[in-house]
């Protein structure tokens, strides 16, 4: 059987749509024929070449993928499972969610859970997990409302709407920064008390500020993630989860050593498996229907994937990029 899959062959390559023969599936893993994958900024990274996401190569991007297990060689899983997989290497080091059939390892399997279709599961896919991970992790170092406002930054982003949701229906006041001015009526519906850019935030230069925030995620990086652990409260948290400003941060001690305050460090493809159901499993009782559909989100066919990929850069994206992949009449 044949398999469409977005290729790139070689490092420096642009991605080539190939329909290859499917290989002989390797012990303890399944074969998922996928229904839908998304784009987040790592894959836009990939796709486009702006950053070295591929560890390997032939590769195909695409660090989700949701759909219907055709094959497997697991005891853990049968023919007919619903399941999804973020991370763990998917798009990076093995053959990602941009094809109709992807080969995963047992271990990075997780069945979907009963209230998430596959369209809801991409449609939170690794931005929706990272948000949610980025609150369990919090809640962990006693992260609570009553510490002070969480500063969500690129909150537009797809990340930034799960967390400004989340954080929001855990009964935290949010403060969503967006550059993009016209998205503040998006964020306060997805509960945003206020609205602010960089400019109106005044987030300062000292490095023991004034405190503001009880906490804050941060995917931008560089000296606004110094600036957010400057004015974080006694103890509080700030989840350091991207670098779409800056992969460089400039900070001093003093938060930390004066005020406990802590930068936590969010890995999404790398958590262990008992975390990563941890997260499901909250995701899937905190995320009602209703709330994903607060989410803005674009779904694509499968041959828009270059096009899109590139709106990342420009700013031209809010909240998520469903990719389909199959629909179900291709199915036999
Ligand atoms: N650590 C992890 O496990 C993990 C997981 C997922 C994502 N990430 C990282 O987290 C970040 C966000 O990912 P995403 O998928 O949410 O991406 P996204 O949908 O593109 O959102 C990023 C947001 O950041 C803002 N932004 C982009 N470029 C900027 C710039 N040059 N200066 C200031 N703001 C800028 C924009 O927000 P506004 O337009 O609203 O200002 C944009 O919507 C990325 O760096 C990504 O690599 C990390």
């Amino acid at each position: 059987m044949n398999n469409m899959g977005y290729w790139f062959f070689n490092d420096g390559d642009k991605g080539q749509f190939q329909s290859i023969p499917l290989a002989k599936l390797e012990a303890n893993h399944v074969r998922i024929r996928a229904d839908y994958s998304s784009i987040n900024y790592k894959d836009a990274l990939a796709v486009t070449g702006k950053g070295k996401i591929f560890r390997s190569y032939p590769i195909v991007p695409g660090i989700d993928v949701a759909g219907t297990v055709s094959e497997t060689t697991s005891n853990h899983y049968n023919v007919g499972d619903k399941v999804l997989v973020t991370g763990c290497g998917l798009g990076e080091t093995f053959a990602g969610g941009y094809q109709e059939h992807v080969d995963v390892d047992e271990a990075h399997v997780i069945p979907l859970p009963i209230s998430f279709s596959t369209l809801d599961a991409m449609l939170i896919g690794t931005a929706g997990f990272t948000a949610g991970l980025a609150l369990l992790r919090m809640e962990k170092l006693d992260q609570k409302p009553d510490l002070g406002p969480i500063l969500i930054t690129g909150a537009s982003g797809g990340v930034g709407s799960f967390a400004v949701r989340l954080f929001s229906l855990k009964g935290y006041e949010v403060v969503a920064q967006s550059e993009k001015t016209n998205k503040r009526d998006y964020l306060l519906s997805l509960g945003a008390k206020n609205v602010d850019t960089l400019a109106s935030l005044h987030l300062g230069n000292k490095p023991l500020d004034t405190i503001r925030f009880g906490g804050g995620v941060d995917s931008l990086g560089g000296e606004v993630l110094s600036k957010m652990v400057a004015q974080t409260n006694l103890y509080g948290n700030v989840a350091s989860i991207g670098l779409a400003a800056s992969a460089k941060i400039e900070s001093t001690v003093m938060p930390h050593i004066l005020r406990g305050a802590s930068i936590i460090g969010i890995s999404s493809a790398n958590t262990p498996r008992r975390m990563r159901e941890e997260v499901w499993s909250m995701l899937s009782r905190t995320l009602t229907k209703e709330n994903l559909s607060l989410i803005e989100h674009t779904i694509i066919n499968f041959d828009q994937i270059p096009e899109m990929a590139k709106k990342f850069f420009t700013r031209e994206i809010s909240g998520r990029v469903v990719v389909k992949i199959a629909s179900t009449q291709d199915r036999s």
